[in-house]
């Protein structure tokens, strides 16, 4: 049987490459020296596509692919895929739910906990040879505070049932309540950044979370807030946030994601009082190639007939004819 065209837009993980590799017949965009005649020549066959967040699949490319079945993605977030393009085609999209959750979770703590505790500033205070001469200046506590979730999915609980063993306050907020779950909820963001003095962003990015976290909610969450976003930079109105982190509208932000990766402004690049990492929070080598394995497992999935594993909300999968 002839093996199943699958098209890459950019390189992935070694392991995803290989993998593909070894079951499909694999076609790198990015190694193509004339797109436009790949296009021509080989667009008409390709079935599937794996790609990442750093690749977007949008429309006019779904349109370049007639005979495509399924868009296999590397992440949890796929708001960089036009999901209501792929539905209009029958096209199924899948992601890499689940298996970075924990991975996740661990590094929102310890951006917390480096961002409240001033961890990396320490580190190059001593670095940098102050100590001798003075101690560290005494930091902030994540002592008596209350950290608000927005977006209590599965990696916001996760964070929540790590941050309890941290014996602080939790509450959350989100498109409803969740049943049989403890923490307060807050039918309203405002309504949860005058009720806490950490914000935690994990919702899912896209048009409906755009621009949410915005000037009035970072003014209530006040002067002595913080913000952690481990989700999306399109989440935080990023102006107002470095107006606020400027003015001292709240008190500091550790920040994983930003608006326009990989390019940070340096206005954040220039601040003692933030934190930033250059989007880490699944990046490690035991979870990378657990997602890697669930987008191959979703195209050998589907092209053995079984269905795809995780299809994402947008493109349900039931048992087609
Ligand atoms: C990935 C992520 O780094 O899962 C997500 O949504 O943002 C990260 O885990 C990214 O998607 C890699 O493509």
């Amino acid at each position: 049987m002839q093996p199943v065209d699958i098209l890459m837009l950019k390189a992935m993980h070694p392991g995803v490459m290989s993998a593909v590799e070894a079951r499909f017949t694999l076609h790198r965009l990015d190694l193509a020296p004339d797109p436009e005649a790949f296009f021509q020549e080989i667009g008409p066959r390709i079935r599937g596509l794996a790609t990442g967040a750093q690749a977007p699949v949008d429309r006019a490319l779904i349109a370049r692919l007639p005979t495509l079945e399924i868009v296999a993605s590397l992440g949890v977030g796929y708001d960089t895929i036009d999901t209501g393009a792929a539905r209009e085609r029958g096209i199924v999209v899948t992601h890499t739910p689940d298996v970075l959750t924990d991975e996740v979770a661990d590094l929102a703590l310890g951006l917390l906990l480096a961002t409240v505790r001033q961890i990396p500033q320490a580190d190059r205070y001593l670095r940098a040879g102050h100590w001798p001469r003075q101690t560290y200046p005494l930091t902030p506590t994540l002592r008596g505070r209350t950290v608000g979730i927005l977006g209590l999915g599965r990696i916001g609980r996760a964070i929540a049932t790590r941050l309890e063993g941290f014996g602080v306050a939790i509450a959350y907020h989100g498109r409803r309540r969740q049943p049989g779950v403890a923490y307060d909820y807050h039918p309203t963001l405002l309504g949860l950044a005058e009720a806490v003095n950490v914000l935690l962003v994990v919702a899912p990015g896209g048009p409906e979370t755009t621009g949410l976290v915005d000037a009035a909610v970072l003014e209530a969450l006040g002067p002595q807030g913080l913000v952690v976003n481990v989700a999306r930079g399109s989440i935080i109105d990023e102006a107002a946030l470095i107006q606020a982190l400027q003015a001292g509208t709240i008190l500091g932000a550790g920040l994983d994601v930003f608006a326009r990766e990989p390019h940070v402004p340096p206005e954040l690049i220039a601040m003692e009082h933030v934190v930033l990492l250059p989007h880490v929070g699944s990046a490690s080598v035991h979870t990378r190639a657990a997602m890697g394995k669930l987008v191959v497992d979703n195209l050998t999935a589907w092209f053995d007939g079984r269905g795809p594993l995780t299809p994402v909300p947008e493109t349900p999968w039931t048992t087609r004819p």
